[in-house]
């Protein structure tokens, strides 16, 4: 019932709906979450006693479930009957991108959105806030509205009562930092034109959130600021690496351009970090819905200014794999190349369109021998990844459990994920594990260049060949 929302669903159990959820449970102990998901793997691990075994690493995590789980947070599959008992359904379900059909390549794939959208149609009962979290296009909580409205018509004609009231609530946070993002948000935006909906939404965060840092607008408004906001996030990160390249062939360093340029109040000095790319799943497929809609409403050069974002994105890890094979005289086969870091980013166990997956793509396709480590990506996730390489590839691709272990006879270090562990690596031990002549390619700007100068390695550094 609206004004006593009591119990809580989140659709999704994964990387958006497992931390929210458990975020709300800690700070609404008053409130019954529940988490449901299709994937009964997924759900055996969230409700596992052994932590390690959470589907999601994120700092702080493994303590919020520790102490709300079997209190008033769960997770579960019987998703029909958590439905029907919920005054509030979050949907977080994965959108990603169209392979087949109109708009393949570019539009988000609403195949999940619908599923769900149906489900609550037909299991939930009286009147039932759905709120929108998963990113996904503009105006699809007019397409949830039709389907919850024309399917409710359909599947329950005598239950008048059924009535829905749908929001729109964007998750900004980013992975590594979900929990501080959550506990600390920089802003929690509600779209929506029901009053009372809105009230109740607003009501659940004002238990954590100062009342400023909570925004309204309308829906349209809130779907399209979540695109934007990481839009501007991307192309910040494309800018930052068009100029590392810049800096490698004028003897600039990228590290003093980035903090001189930062400096600057009106840039600011947060997301300036030169890397191999961006990854994660939301930037790409993001900038590929702006680039959907753009075209749709036959904004051309709106539609190609954002996909020079992802086209710099691209080149970025490209070039990067040309600049490894061209330092190791042209040639890798034969050659082992140790990959420190696999996850998009530090601090996630996430790996979906980690710019390490095409760079590694690469160096396989020039016959190079790999052996990855991360210190959070299993070794099944990390083959996951290359679902298409040829088997004879597969053959050349290895995980392996340790920084030493990868550089142990190899030819090539290349750092691709910035992991806190990878500063402090000892560099004289790997310099002696490493066959000669061996090379360091710090695609992070992690490194401490004088621990090098002491070894016999050579350092190769992004936007910085001075
Ligand atoms: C992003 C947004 O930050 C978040 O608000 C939104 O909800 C989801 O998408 P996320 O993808 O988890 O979050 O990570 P983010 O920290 O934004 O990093 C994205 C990518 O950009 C990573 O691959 C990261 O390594 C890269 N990056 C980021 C840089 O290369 N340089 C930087 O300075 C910052
Ligand atoms: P995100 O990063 O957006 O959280 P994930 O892929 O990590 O994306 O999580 C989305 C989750 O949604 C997956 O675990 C998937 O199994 C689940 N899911 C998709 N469709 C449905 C559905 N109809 N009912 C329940 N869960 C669903």
């Amino acid at each position: 019932m609206l004004n006593e929302i009591k119990n809580i669903c989140c659709i999704g159990a994964g990387y958006v709906g497992g931390p929210s959820m458990a975020v709300i449970a800690d700070k609404c102990p008053y409130l019954k979450v529940t988490v449901v998901d299709l994937d009964q793997t997924k759900i055996n691990n969230w409700n596992d006693s052994n932590l390690e075994k959470l589907p999601v690493y994120e700092p702080g995590l493994k303590e919020i479930i520790k102490r709300r789980r079997g209190e008033n947070l769960f997770f579960s599959t019987d998703i029909n009957n958590v439905i029907s008992s919920s005054d509030m359904i979050f949907l977080s379900v994965n959108t990603p991108t169209k392979t087949t059909g109109l708009g393949a390549g570019e539009a988000s794939d609403l195949k999940y959105i619908e599923s769900s959208a149906r489900q609550v149609a037909k299991h939930a009962r009286g009147e039932t806030i759905v709120v929108e979290k998963s990113t996904i296009p503009v105006k699809t909580a007019e397409t949830i509205q039709n389907i919850l409205v024309t399917s409710k018509n359909k599947l329950d004609s005598n239950d008048n009562n059924k009535i829905f009231y749908v929001l729109s609530n964007p998750e900004f946070l980013a992975e590594g930092t979900a929990i501080s993002d959550l506990y600390n948000p920089s802003r929690v935006l509600i779209g929506g034109d029901n009053e009372k909906a809105i009230n109740c939404l607003h009501k659940i965060y004002s238990n954590w959130v100062p009342p400023e840092k909570i925004i309204t607008t309308n829906i349209w408004s809130s779907e399209l600021s979540k695109l934007t906001a990481n839009a501007f996030l991307a192309q910040r990160v494309s800018s930052i690496n068009s100029i590392s390249a810049l800096c490698e062939v004028t003897g600039a360093n990228i590290s003093e351009v980035s903090k001189a340029v930062g400096m600057d109040n009106r840039i600011g000095k947060e997301f300036l970090k030169p890397g191999p790319g961006f990854g994660g799943s939301c930037f790409k497929k993001d900038i590929l819905n702006l680039i959907y809609i753009s075209k749709f409403y036959g904004l051309s050069e709106v539609a190609s200014y954002w996909k020079s974002v992802l086209e710099l994105n691209s080149w970025q890890q490209e070039r990067i794999a040309k600049i490894i094979v061209t330092k190791l005289f042209g040639n890798l086969s034969n050659k082992k190349i140790g990959i420190l870091g696999f996850s998009f980013k530090a601090n996630t166990n996430d790996t979906r369109e980690s710019p390490a997956i095409s760079i590694c793509k690469d160096l396989l396709e020039e016959g190079a021998n790999i052996l990855i480590f991360d210190p959070k990506v299993s070794e099944e996730k990390i083959y996951n990844e290359f679902p298409n390489l040829a088997s004879n590839k597969k053959l050349n691709l290895n995980s392996s459990k340790s920084v030493y272990e990868s550089a142990n006879g190899s030819d090539a270090i290349v750092i691709l994920t910035d992991w806190e562990e990878f500063k402090d690596i000892d560099w004289s031990k790997v310099d002696n594990l490493m066959r000669s002549p061996s090379w360091i390619f710090d695609c992070r700007n992690i490194i401490n260049n004088r621990e090098i100068e002491k070894t016999n390695l050579n350092l190769w550094q992004l936007g910085n060949n001075s």
